[in-house]
């Protein structure tokens, strides 16, 4: 009998923020409970009365061409942005604009970066950069985003990855770089050697001809995807250090010969 009055109050406290939020919705924006919808609305700039307690805003293809630093100011629940499909490039986002201190997942797929913007904001924990122009990975991307778990850098033109340039990163999970153009000598053998809670990584639709030199890869892998390559051989050994591997695929590939590994068979 005590429960009850107790679960109620709790109701009434949790329903009260909703109601205030659905009554500050800016316009042409939709507002349901934390999240704002002004994804395809036709704004030129980021609403300057979005409601304080927005957790999830989706403000993706709109023609805005500038986000100034005061653009996020006060929003301190704001964990979720999607930005994708403004045409942004290096100068559309004012340093300092997207330090919001909550933000944990960050869209900017379907833009025009041509680098990984330094202005990343602090304690990113995935990040979306699908459909940017960027070819290289400089040893400098990612300095300061160890927060990092998931990286999505797929559909880019990546041919290059510079040393270092995964160092940052040691709570990377899942790093993806399916569909771009990476190579055989784009990358260093010493590339992942850092990310030590690396469960997935994938190279699916690249033009790798060989398996790359995987022993320095860390143990935590679990699943390596090399779909659609242009490796035609699996050399005895190529893994022989990544003892977690459970999944592994090549289909739509160019393998025609799996070396025999003699030293363990006999
Ligand atoms: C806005 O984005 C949400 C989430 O992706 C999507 O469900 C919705 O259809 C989009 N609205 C418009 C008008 O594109
Ligand atoms: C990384 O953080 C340090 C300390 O806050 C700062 O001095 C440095 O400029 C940052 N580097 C980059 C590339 O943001
Ligand atoms: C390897 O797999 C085992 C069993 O799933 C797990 O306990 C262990 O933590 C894994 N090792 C690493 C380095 O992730």
């Amino acid at each position: 009998m005590m429960m009850l009055p107790g679960s109620l109050l709790v109701i009434v406290f949790i329903l009260v923020p909703d109601f205030v939020l659905l009554h500050n919705c800016p316009s042409p924006c939709k507002c349901i409970y934390t999240t704002v919808y002004c994804n395809m609305t036709g704004i030129t700039n980021v609403p300057s009365d979005l409601p304080k307690n927005i957790e999830t805003l989706y403000i993706g293809n709109n023609p805005i061409k500038f986000v100034a630093k005061s653009a996020f100011v006060g929003l301190i629940k704001l964990a979720w942005l999607d930005f994708s499909g403004n045409n942004f490039k290096e100068s559309s986002i004012e340093k300092g604009a997207l330090d919001i201190p909550s933000l944990r997942v960050l869209d900017l797929t379907h833009n025009s970066f041509i680098t990984i913007p330094q202005e990343l904001p602090p304690n990113l924990i995935r990040i979306y950069f699908y459909y940017n122009p960027i070819t290289t990975l400089k040893a400098t991307s990612f300095v300061n985003h160890s927060t990092i778990q998931f990286l999505y850098l797929d559909n880019m033109q990546l041919n290059k990855i510079e040393d270092h340039a995964f160092d940052p990163l040691v709570n990377a999970v899942e790093i993806d770089f399916a569909f771009n153009k990476l190579v055989d000598g784009s990358f260093g053998p010493m590339t992942f050697v850092k990310n030590q809670k690396l469960i997935n990584l994938g190279f699916r639709f690249n033009n790798l001809k060989t398996i790359p030199d995987t022993s320095h890869f860390q143990v935590s892998l679990y699943s390596l995807d090399f779909v659609g390559n242009k490796i035609k051989v699996i050399p005895a050994y190529a893994f022989r250090t990544l003892t977690n591997i459970t999944s592994m695929a090549f289909w739509q590939g160019e393998i025609n010969d799996i070396e025999k590994m003699h030293l363990w068979f006999e």
